[in-house]
């Protein structure tokens, strides 16, 4: 007999609360104090100009990916803004990325008068495909933004070669992927260019927002330092001239201080959520309500959230009833990631941007038209059965066991037989 659905009245299968993050303890708090001190003291700065802490944080962020350099920025949106605006590109070239992403991919491509183009995704990984990448392809095609989404790699190896045969340069969206690995590379260090988030929600912070991009390439780098450092960087000083229109995309002492702690979390922040993810992969094989995400031969992900796939075709309910009943068991969960492919997002639908120009799509650079309506099947189709799951570092084997536990309850209740 099974037991009733909590949502039905029955006992849930999880009576606690969802374990917190525990991220930060007495080391943030101490690197904290000591920055501030020493601002207090006159021996530093909680500016990065006279300060030790941001030059620090970007030496280890650079060790710890074996890149050349690294830059700190406020956050992951201006760490894509500041790696496409060291581009130099005229108004009017095409971006090539992902429908399935945060805002912050996309805003940043128009701010910079480029046209976001939108590649389809494996319904399965929610990545970007070569294929689709391939098709998008036109003479005015200049950068590829692969998103590395929940922190699965993408196919890499062929995006290179694409790249490499239409010479575009690729800036890798890694802001849901530290340490994710693709044939033993970690993700940010294959294309030209890698960008990452440091907000508070990401596998690391700077103190609550953040942001870096990482290169091998000299000129990438200075650029992008001065970009974002604005008059501050080596290169451009506010006694001398401007070269072009710059941001302040700084990063603080007391960030950096905190960055640097939480970068030496990294390495077991990535080997638990692996650990946990694999082990419901494993519990839940058997079910045929949903199916674990594919994950590439040869990658690593490192699971900023865990995605499932409902078989819609296989319930008797909706998705949002299946996830009201996962809640109602205990389960923190939420049904879709973004609400649509982005390019049905009311901004780019209406090409609502500066005042009434409609501009980059309207830019004479341009010159042509961009009909973005259903261009991503794929997309919708993983969106409309798509669950994230929150597990982090503070689950133990117990969570992962009650998710598993409540699925298979529900399956019992919802499959359609
Ligand atoms: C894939 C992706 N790109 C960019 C961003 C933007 O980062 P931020 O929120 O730090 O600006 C995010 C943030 O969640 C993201 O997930």
């Amino acid at each position: 007999m099974v037991e009733k659905l909590a949502i039905e009245g029955g006992p849930p299968i999880r009576k606690e609360p969802w374990p917190r993050r525990s991220q930060f303890d007495e080391k943030e708090l101490k690197a904290v104090i000591n920055v501030m001190k020493n601002a207090i003291e006159g021996t530093g700065s909680l500016w990065r100009r006279g300060g030790r802490e941001c030059i620090r944080f970007e030496r280890e962020f650079a060790e710890f990916f074996n890149v050349k350099y690294a830059v700190a920025v406020s956050s992951g949106t201006a760490a894509i803004h500041t790696a496409l605006a060291s581009l130099r590109l005229n108004p009017g070239y095409e971006v090539i990325t992902s429908p399935i992403t945060d805002v912050g991919t996309i805003t940043p491509i128009i701010y910079q008068n480029l046209i976001p183009v939108f590649a389809d995704v494996d319904p399965e990984t929610m990545n970007i495909t070569p294929e689709s990448i391939e098709e998008k392809i036109t003479d005015k095609t200049r950068v590829i933004i692969p998103v590395h989404l929940w922190g699965a790699p993408c196919d890499m190896d062929p995006i290179m070669e694409i790249a490499e045969k239409h010479e575009l340069t690729i800036i890798e969206d890694c802001a849901q992927a530290h340490g994710a690995t693709y044939k033993g590379k970690y993700v940010g260090t294959i294309g030209d260019m890698g960008s990452f988030s440091l907000m508070a929600g990401k596998h690391i912070t700077t103190g609550g927002e953040g942001g870096a991009i990482i290169t091998n390439n000299e000129n990438y780098y200075q650029n992008v330092m001065i970009f974002s450092r604005s008059r501050y960087s080596p290169w451009a000083t506010i006694r001398f001239d401007i070269d072009y229109p710059v941001l302040n995309y700084r990063l603080t002492e007391l960030q950096a201080a905190v960055g640097l702690v939480q970068l030496k979390k990294l390495p077991q922040i990535i080997s638990k959520r692996r650990r946990l993810c694999m082990k419901l992969a494993k519990l839940i094989s058997d079910l045929e309500t949903v199916s674990f995400p594919k994950i590439l031969n040869n990658t690593e992900p490192s699971f900023w959230f865990l995605p499932l796939f409902v078989n819609l075709e296989k319930i008797t309910v909706s998705l949002d009833k299946f996830v009201d009943a996962l809640q109602g068991e205990g389960i923190p969960c939420g049904a879709r990631y973004t609400v649509a492919p982005m390019y049905e997002y009311r901004f780019i639908k209406q090409r609502n941007t500066y005042g009434y120009s409609k501009c980059p799509w309207t830019c004479p650079y341009y010159g042509q038209e961009i009909n973005y309506h259903d261009s991503c099947p794929n997309a919708k189709k993983a969106l409309d059965r798509v669950i994230t799951l929150p597990i982090h570092e503070s689950c133990s084997e117990k969570e992962i066991e009650d998710i598993a536990l409540a699925l298979e309850k529900i399956e019992a209740h919802y499959l359609a037989r």
